[in-house]
């Protein structure tokens, strides 16, 4: 046995900065980051902060789940930079939930839902496990280089949680890593040496763009085969793929190579931008809020991200 979602949730920050007032901070125009990414505006944490919004999408989740939070084995944190370096970000969401079980953090950018996922179902194996609540917390507004115009217009802030419990939901989950530190990488900022001298570079978004989308487009369709084979079925069978919303035209390309029409992947990139690992559970907690789910689909779940890691997922609903 293993797991099976319970419960979904998200929450964004309440400010939503569009294409047209990104225009007014760096050279770009709403025409070209709609025809190159499919984005419209993003979110941007500027009244509220990530852990509020954190422990938002975590209580959705636990109460769409019907689970309480004393009832939870285990909490795992999906993200680039938490509020702190030490607490971690999930200790510091188990004091606000009430929670009393462990906790941790797991980095591996955008595909940190996926690995949280495998990491979950190592747990389950061992039968002490019944509830695991993941939750990701990214606010990409206070990494990125906002003189950057081919990064900064891609990114945006974003929580989502779920709510795993026992059952056979998961059929089949797969991760993979290709260290790569040049194609996309966030130095860890400055630092002072005990002789005043400054060491390191500022904590900010490096990415060749062109390489990620390689990477990219292979690793997401690749990890949806890989799934799809180790359960059985063919891809043409998938009901739902919700895909990491970093780019419309990755999407496009990954659909296509899997002879999937876009109807059946669940796109959100429009008013989100990338949310870094945040922008699955987002796009799930969508997807099940939207009604379109019914008991027995076939959903794909698949990533990619800094690393280079990716990763895909498969679940019978
Ligand atoms: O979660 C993982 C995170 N990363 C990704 O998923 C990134 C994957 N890659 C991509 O999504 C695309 O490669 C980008 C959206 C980043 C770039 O799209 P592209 O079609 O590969 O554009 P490009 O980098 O080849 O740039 C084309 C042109 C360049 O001008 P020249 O050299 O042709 O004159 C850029 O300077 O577009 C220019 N450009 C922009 N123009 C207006 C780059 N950024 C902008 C911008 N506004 N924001």
């Amino acid at each position: 046995m293993s797991f099976r979602i319970l419960g979904t949730g998200s929450a964004a920050p309440k400010f939503t900065l569009t294409n047209d007032q990104m225009a007014e901070i760096v050279e770009t125009s709403d025409e070209w980051i709609r025809q190159r990414t499919g984005i419209g505006s993003r979110r941007i944490c500027k009244d509220e902060n990530l852990l509020d919004l954190s422990v938002r999408a975590a209580e959705e989740a636990l109460a769409s789940a019907g689970v309480r939070p004393e009832e939870l084995d285990l909490i795992i944190c999906t993200t680039l930079r938490g509020e702190l370096i030490t607490p971690n970000h999930a200790c510091l969401v188990q004091e606000r939930i009430g929670a009393s079980c462990p906790a941790f953090d797991i980095n591996v950018a955008c595909t940190g839902l996926l690995y949280a996922l495998d990491i979950a179902d190592c747990y389950f194996a061992r039968g002490k496990t019944k509830k695991i609540l993941i939750v990701a917390a990214e606010e990409m507004s206070s990494i990125v280089d906002w003189t950057d115009r081919s990064t900064c217009v891609l990114f945006g802030d974003g929580t989502g949680a779920v709510v795993l419990g026992e059952g056979d939901g998961l059929r089949a989950v797969t991760v993979h890593a290709e260290g790569n530190r040049e194609v996309l990488y966030i130095p860890r900022g400055e630092g002072k040496l005990f002789d005043g001298t400054v060491v390191g570079e500022p904590c900010c978004v490096k990415m060749d763009g062109g390489e990620v989308y390689k990477f990219a487009v292979n690793a997401m369709t690749t990890g949806v085969q890989k799934v799809c084979e180790e359960a059985g079925i063919s891809p043409s069978e998938l009901d739902f793929v919700v895909p990491h919303q970093a780019n419309l035209r990755i999407i496009k390309a990954a659909m296509s190579r899997l002879h999937l029409p876009m109807e059946r992947a669940f796109v959100n990139i429009e008013s989100y931008g990338n949310t870094s690992s945040a922008s699955l559970y987002i796009a799930l907690d969508e997807l099940v809020r939207s009604g379109k789910l019914e008991r027995g689909m076939n959903v794909a779940l698949t990533a990619f991200g800094g690393g280079l890691t990716s990763g895909a997922a498969l679940f019978k609903w």
